[in-house]
């Protein structure tokens, strides 16, 4: 047990899929995994452990902002041994051509956050996802032909800003925004494990396009489908 977890150490996997929306970790579990057992309910974190495919899977919400997951992944990667935690979470995309309900792999995490530092004594704005795993989510897609994009994006501490120019977004080569994994891929770094971030695109910051949220829960299955087929890899 840690102060946010109340599983026992052996009722989390060794694989985590890690939405934002506790809620929505509860539709995921009930809807792909066999076997499913409830295994957290601090603060209404829930966290659901079953089979997909034979493999054991834990998937936990994490909370929104880098201070949420970083406890969260924390606690999962150095109190219970968890080797891979994927996010799936949703983000705005900075850029007109990029549609809504596009998915996207995140290859390295830009921050104006103080996580890595505070957390971690890196001194960086940017904070890479854990190469092996990133790939294999590139290579899974590919044989699944499933069209995903990829690159650096943002991932902000910040949801309203009262300065709307996106001037920074061209100087560090932003495309779309979130809000959790530069803390995510810093604690996979600290604790040597492995995390990767797979985005849906939610809303669009230059057409002001949208989803809403029954709209989510309809098409992220998409994205939730390839983060399981990669961990069976
Ligand atoms: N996640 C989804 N949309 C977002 C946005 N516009 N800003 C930050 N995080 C997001």
């Amino acid at each position: 047990m840690t102060p946010h977890i109340k599983a026992k150490k052996e009722d989390i996997a060794k694989f985590v899929l890690m939405p934002g929306d506790p809620l929505r970790a509860k539709v995921i579990a009930e809807k792909f995994l066999q076997d499913v057992r409830l295994v957290n309910d601090v603060r209404n974190m829930f966290m659901y452990t079953g089979y997909y495919k034979g493999i054991r899977i834990t998937v936990a919400g994490s909370g929104m902002g880098c201070p949420s997951i970083g406890i969260y992944s924390y606690e999962l990667y150095k109190f219970y041994d968890v080797d891979a935690i994927i996010r799936i979470g949703s983000a705005g995309s900075y850029k007109a051509d990029i549609d809504l309900y596009s998915i996207y792999n995140v290859k390295e995490a830009y921050s104006e956050s103080t996580y890595a530092k505070v957390a971690a004594g890196i001194d960086s704005e940017v904070i890479e996802a854990s190469r092996n795993l990133f790939e294999t989510i590139n290579e899974t897609a590919e044989e699944k032909g499933q069209k995903i994009l990829s690159g650096r994006i943002h991932s902000s501490d910040v949801f309203y800003r009262e300065d709307s120019s996106l001037e920074f977004t061209i100087k560090h080569n932003l495309d779309v925004v979130e809000m959790e994994s530069f803390a995510l891929f810093t604690n996979a770094i600290t604790t040597k494990k492995m995390a990767a971030c797979l985005l849906t695109v939610s809303d669009n910051l230059i057409t002001h396009k949208e989803t809403s949220a029954d709209d989510r829960q309809n098409n992220f299955m998409g994205m939730v489908e390839l983060a399981l087929e990669s961990v069976l890899k």
